[in-house]
């Protein structure tokens, strides 16, 4: 009884698993707009392909796993495959894949390692393209596997897949396949353009690039950054296949076909995961998003014996990095209040396991976020989480019907001041000020922090602490502190409180750059901190810069509401006058009669220069309203935002107090060029330093006046290569860029006293 009950039960759940797949496929193939992740969709699959291997009598023949993903679309012609496009089985982890390379083995009856050919696993689309003569004559999407979809008039518009090979040897018929794949900075432009013409933007690049391919007019395919990485070959004529995969791929390159760099060949399952380990690690640093590595046996008679299962060949595998996507439920919505009193709205979420790390809180980013993603409390969410990324929430998977609204606070959460829309309404904001402790502790956590004055120890269960105690209420109260009373109240250990008294004490002596920035003026960050400080204009003096008017940062010229073709017919108009401007009775009247001179700006330029006479005198550089900076990087609401931080009496007076405690920074002058030895170097900090923290390093080497970069490039002058220095390192000797040691730079640092 309860079997039959089971097998019911399971029956039932395999039609349920196999309609929602197939409602997956025609969102993801047809309409290239997917309802859930992929991991979402794995999981699902996963399900029924285990329900079917337990009870082979619930298999279907029309089941999703029997079957290569994609439809067809009735919009395109169909294209037949000769040699049909298959699929990939997935493993998940390193056992999984461990027990592919066993098949393998025992597959073709061997002990010893077999080599592997081992790529990136693309997100894009499969393309199948058939060259005749070496001319491209027909693409096709790979659609049901058997048949896909005409696309040729849209690959022919990719600059990236030659319409004829170059090379030698080029076979009487070529179908090559591979990926056609949006590279991330392409759909990044792309999406800021979709959003700028109130489109919807696309979910990722896989969708980006297969909704551009897969358009009637080519019109918009040519208008889309769109590449492709070969990795395979269909039919193939009048050419003699070499006996590897590799080879065959590295002869498309030949003849002119784009190949990915990260190709390469490795043995056995080892090879493998360390393969999958090393593009794991490079995977965020990638110009092109992957989910995975593809592992193909590389030696052709050996893929030939060991041949295929249902939809994948035996011989290959796809391995998939962890999801960095998953689905959950939005619990709740927290505001949160940080340092400049913007209001966050943080997803309070049902515990989910992201990429290796369990995810409750994720960013909503704003109010415009929660409105375009129409977003309500009680939904199933997506929720994403790659790199070093804070995990955010990217759409609404299934909407609970009767969900909470999520409402925007009228009054701060923490302090209850008033929340008010910033004026460009990019933000809501707490007007609490330095009130609000919530402003309060953030600001406090960015002063201390690492690149601002670098008070080591200072974590921010102390700050708030501090704040919640009333030991402070500003960040000059920091120094003015008395640590052994926090160990009498229990809060640090002494040890501690000794180690944080000498990190306060330390930080006194600071630059000015770090100082502005810790200050935290409003859009001021680290680079324009340090302009600032070293802006020639102002001497490195703070006190100059705290009294700088606006106009000390922008200058304007010839009158506001006059632009070039304004300026120039003025200019013009007068020119061309033949009459004496002196005796004209009413020069408003007069004035008017000139193109694009409205009565209100008739009476401007009479009140800026005074007379008739002086604007026909002035000419079109007085005219045309132009501003220029003092100091590049510095525009009108940065100079806006200082002038206005300085003007306060209470920044005032806490940088007085903070001066009086004995903070204080080396003076300008003091850096001139004889005591810069790196003048204009470019040199970049690689590996572990044992001596110092990298910023402290990168600190001096800008103090003898080096430029220090993230990157090494031609224009590198020097690398300093700390302990396990990797790919920098590499890169540098490939272009035979000087290297230096940690022992080298300590050497340098000493001589000239930094
Ligand atoms: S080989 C018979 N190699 O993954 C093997 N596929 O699930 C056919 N893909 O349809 C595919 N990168 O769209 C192969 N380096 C790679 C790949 C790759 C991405 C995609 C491709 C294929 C799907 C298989």
């Amino acid at each position: 009884m309860n079997d039959l009950f089971e097998q019911q039960e399971l029956e039932e759940r395999a039609a349920e698993l196999r309609e929602l797949l197939r409602y997956h496929n025609y969102r993801y193939y047809e309409l290239d707009d997917p309802q859930v992740p992929d991991a979402e969709y794995d999981r699902l699959f996963r399900e029924l392909q285990v329900i079917e291997s337990e009870h082979p009598e619930l298999l279907v023949a029309d089941s999703p796993t029997q079957m290569v993903g994609g439809g067809v679309s009735k919009k395109f012609a169909e294209v037949v495959h000769a040699i049909p496009m298959l699929s990939l089985g997935n493993a998940f982890s390193d056992e999984e894949l461990k027990d592919f390379d066993r098949r393998v083995r025992e597959g073709l009856g061997v002990g010893g390692p077999v080599t592997y050919c081992a790529e990136p696993k693309l997100d894009g689309l499969a393309i199948s393209i058939r060259y005749e003569h070496g001319l491209l004559v027909q693409a096709a999407t790979r659609g049901d596997g058997t048949t896909g979809e005409d696309v040729t008039h849209n690959v022919l518009t990719i600059g990236d897949i030659p319409q004829r090979l170059s090379g030698e040897n080029i076979p009487k018929i070529l179908e090559v396949r591979g990926e056609v794949f949006m590279p991330r900075a392409g759909f990044d432009a792309i999406n800021e353009k979709q959003l700028a013409a109130g489109e919807k933007p696309f979910a990722n690049p896989r969708n980006a690039a297969a909704g551009s391919l897969r358009q009637l007019d080519p019109k918009i395919a040519a208008q889309r950054p769109l590449s492709m990485f070969c990795y395979g070959v269909g039919v193939i004529e009048g050419f003699d296949k070499p006996d590897n995969y590799s080879d065959m791929i590295r002869q498309l390159g030949e003849w002119g076909l784009k190949l990915c760099p990260e190709m390469a060949e490795v043995d056995g399952a080892d090879g493998c995961l360390e393969y999958y380990r090393r593009i794991g690690e490079k995977r965020d640093s990638l110009p092109y998003d992957i989910d995975g590595v593809v592992y193909k046996v590389n030696a052709y008679n050996l893929q030939e014996k060991l041949g295929f299962i249902a939809r994948a060949p035996r011989w290959a595998i796809a391995h998939k990095f962890p999801a960095q996507e998953q689905v959950t439920t939005l619990n709740d919505v927290e505001w949160q209040v940080g340092r400049t009193g913007v209001l966050t709205p943080v997803a309070k979420l049902e515990p989910v396991h992201v990429a290796g790390v369990t995810v409750s809180n994720a960013t909503l980013h704003n109010a415009d976020e929660i409105a375009r993603l129409n977003v309500r409390i009680g939904d199933r969410v997506s929720v994403r989480r790659a790199g070093d990324v804070i995990p955010q929430v990217t759409g609404v998977v299934e909407s609970a019907g009767d969900g909470r609204e999520i409402i925007v606070p009228a009054h701060c959460p923490v302090c209850n001041s008033e929340v008010v829309r910033d004026e460009d309404e990019a933000a809501y904001r707490c007007t609490g000020g330095l009130i609000c402790p919530a402003q309060l502790k953030e600001g406090i956590k960015h002063f201390v922090s690492r690149r601002a004055m670098d008070i080591d120890g200072l974590g921010d269960k102390l700050v708030e602490h501090l704040v919640d105690n009333d030991l402070i209420h500003d960040v000059a109260g920091l120094y003015e502190l008395n640590f052994s009373e926090l160990r009498v109240e229990g809060m640090v250990k002494e040890k501690t409180a000794l180690a944080l008294a000498e990190a306060v004490e330390k930080s006194k002596s600071t630059t000015l750059g770090r100082f502005l920035f810790a200050l935290g003026i409003p859009d001021v960050g680290e680079v324009t901190a340090k302009d600032l400080a070293e802006a020639g204009c102002f001497g490195g003096e703070l006190e100059r810069i705290m009294a700088a008017r606006y106009d000390d940062f922008i200058q304007s010229r010839g009158v506001v509401g006059v632009g070039e073709v304004k300026g120039r017919a003025i200019a013009q108009f007068f020119a061309d006058f033949e009459g004496d401007v002196s005796a004209i009775s009413d020069p408003k009247l007069f004035l008017r009669r000139i193109n694009g001179v409205s009565e209100n700006l008739a009476s401007v330029l009479l009140s800026h220069f005074g007379s008739l006479s002086a604007i026909a005198e002035a000419g079109e550089e007085n005219l045309i309203n132009k501003t220029s900076t003092t100091i590049p990087g510095i525009g009108e609401n940065i100079a806006h935002q200082i002038v206005a931080f300085f003007a306060e009496a209470r920044n005032r007076e806490v940088i007085a107090r903070l001066q009086k405690a004995g903070v204080h920074w080396p003076a300008l002058e003091k850096q001139d060029a004889t005591a810069q030895p790196l003048a204009g170097k470019s040199i970049v900090l690689t590996g572990t330093l044992s001596a110092m923290g990298r910023n402290e390093a990168k600190d001096k080497l800008q103090a003898l006046g080096a430029k220090v970069s993230g990157s090494v490039s031609k224009n590198t002058d020097l690398l300093i290569a700390g302990e396990k220095a990797g790919s920098k390192l590499k890169k540098a000797q490939e272009l035979g860029v000087e290297i230096m040691d940690e022992e080298g730079m300590l050497a340098l640092f000493n001589e000239h006293g930094v």
